[in-house]
């Protein structure tokens, strides 16, 4: 049985340990003639890298990322996909697995020890193995040739609520994203989280988080009805990042709290290829097929598991025991999940692309006949 592989057409399967010599993938079905080098892949390797700032954990690790098979380097000199499947790997070079030496037989409360162990009778417990975060850089190197797949889009995260904490959306401006280390768009908000994730990390403890995914200039018509519908497999793709553990689409949640009025975008008549809509609590999605409209998704991230206070946990054969994780972790590990979730909605659009260039063909012009 294997559930390592995501995607239908554009098809990403992960491998690696925590603390295993490397992490990789491999991305099956990407199209040819796709510019593609490392340095592509690395611009967004380099902002989910840990120990970037204070707020991240220290583990050093370059995450540098090599291509293994897939690309070829044409007549013009410029290196491209070849249609072939794409391997990649990153070595692990940081790991100090003494660090978890005394956690062997005792499982951390809010991790997957317990579960791992119940299913398969043995369990990686340097740094959980396969259910550590570190797999989740191979989905940021896969969703980074996604994007390539999605040249029209433009696919965006930031960081929009800490704890208790959210943003002031009137002051949401993209540019500030990439000036804080939290990816947060409201300027002001950053500077109140640097002085509260100080007050959390100093207290050894840690705090959660919601991440919005913005996906722009994606065409209408991508998913498609019943069991392929865009919004079930973003879901599923956000729900499958470690530590997330609520995901919504468009008004989401609050989509209950309004009227029918408020609720339905209506639409205008328009020349701009779509309809004017006056509003996107669809999220861009309809009938689990893209509008045209931003495709906008949120997810909730829980508190780090690993702090530094003492927590009662069981052992392997039953007992009670008390439980300090020493290891280095973030304590938000929302903050680094924006490039994951950014890859992971990047990965599902790059497929639905496909699969619609499979079953469609192209994309229709609207006003119908237009
Ligand atoms: C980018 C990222 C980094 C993470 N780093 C840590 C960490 O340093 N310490 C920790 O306890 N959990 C960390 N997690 C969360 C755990 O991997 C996750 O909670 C654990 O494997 C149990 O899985 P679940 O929370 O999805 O049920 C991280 C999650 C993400 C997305």
């Amino acid at each position: 049985m294997s559930h390592n592989t995501f995607g239908h057409l554009f098809r990403v399967t992960t491998f690696g340990e925590s603390h295993g010599p490397a992490i990789g993938c491999v991305v099956d079905g990407c199209p040819p003639l796709l510019p593609l080098t490392e340095a592509d892949i690395q611009a967004d390797l380099d902002r989910r890298r840990p120990g970037q700032s204070r707020f991240t954990t220290q583990r050093r690790e370059p995450d540098a990322v090599k291509i293994l098979s897939g690309v070829f380097v044409g007549d013009d000199g410029a290196q491209v996909t070849t249609g072939t499947p794409i391997g990649l790997l990153i070595e692990n070079v940081d790991q100090r697995s003494k660090d978890y030496s005394d956690i062997a037989p005792k499982y951390r409360p809010g991790h997957a020890d317990f579960t791992y162990d119940v299913k398969y009778g043995i369990r990686d417990y340097r740094g959980g193995g396969r259910s550590s975060a570190r797999e989740t850089a191979m989905r940021v190197a896969a969703g980074a040739i996604a994007r390539k797949v999605l040249p029209g889009a433009r696919v965006r995260g930031a960081l929009v609520q800490m704890g208790p904490h959210r943003i002031d959306r009137a002051r949401w401006d993209w540019d500030e994203v990439g000036k804080n280390p939290f990816f947060c768009p409201d300027a002001k908000a950053a500077a109140f989280f640097e002085e509260y994730l100080d007050g959390i990390r100093k207290a050894g403890s840690s705090v959660g988080a919601v991440i919005e995914i913005v996906a722009e200039g994606v065409p209408p018509g991508l998913g498609a009805p019943i069991y392929g519908k865009l919004d079930a497999d973003i879901a599923a793709a956000l729900m499958s990042i470690n530590a997330v553990k609520g995901v919504e689409i468009g008004a989401g949640m609050g989509a209950a709290e309004l009227t029918g009025e408020e609720n339905a975008d209506e639409m205008r008549p328009s020349n701009e290829g779509l309809p004017g809509f006056s509003s996107n609590n669809a999220g861009g999605v309809l009938g689990g097929i893209s509008t045209g409209q931003p495709v906008v998704a949120r997810f909730a991230v829980k508190p780090t598991s690993s702090i530094l206070a003492p927590r009662r946990t069981v052992t392997r054969s039953g007992e009670a025991a008390d439980i300090v994780t020493k290891g280095r972790h973030d304590p938000c590990v929302g903050i680094r999940a924006v490039p994951v979730g950014e890859a992971m909605v990047a990965c599902v659009l790059a497929d639905h692309v496909l699969r619609h260039r499979a079953q469609v063909g192209g994309f229709r012009s609207w006003p119908a006949g237009g």
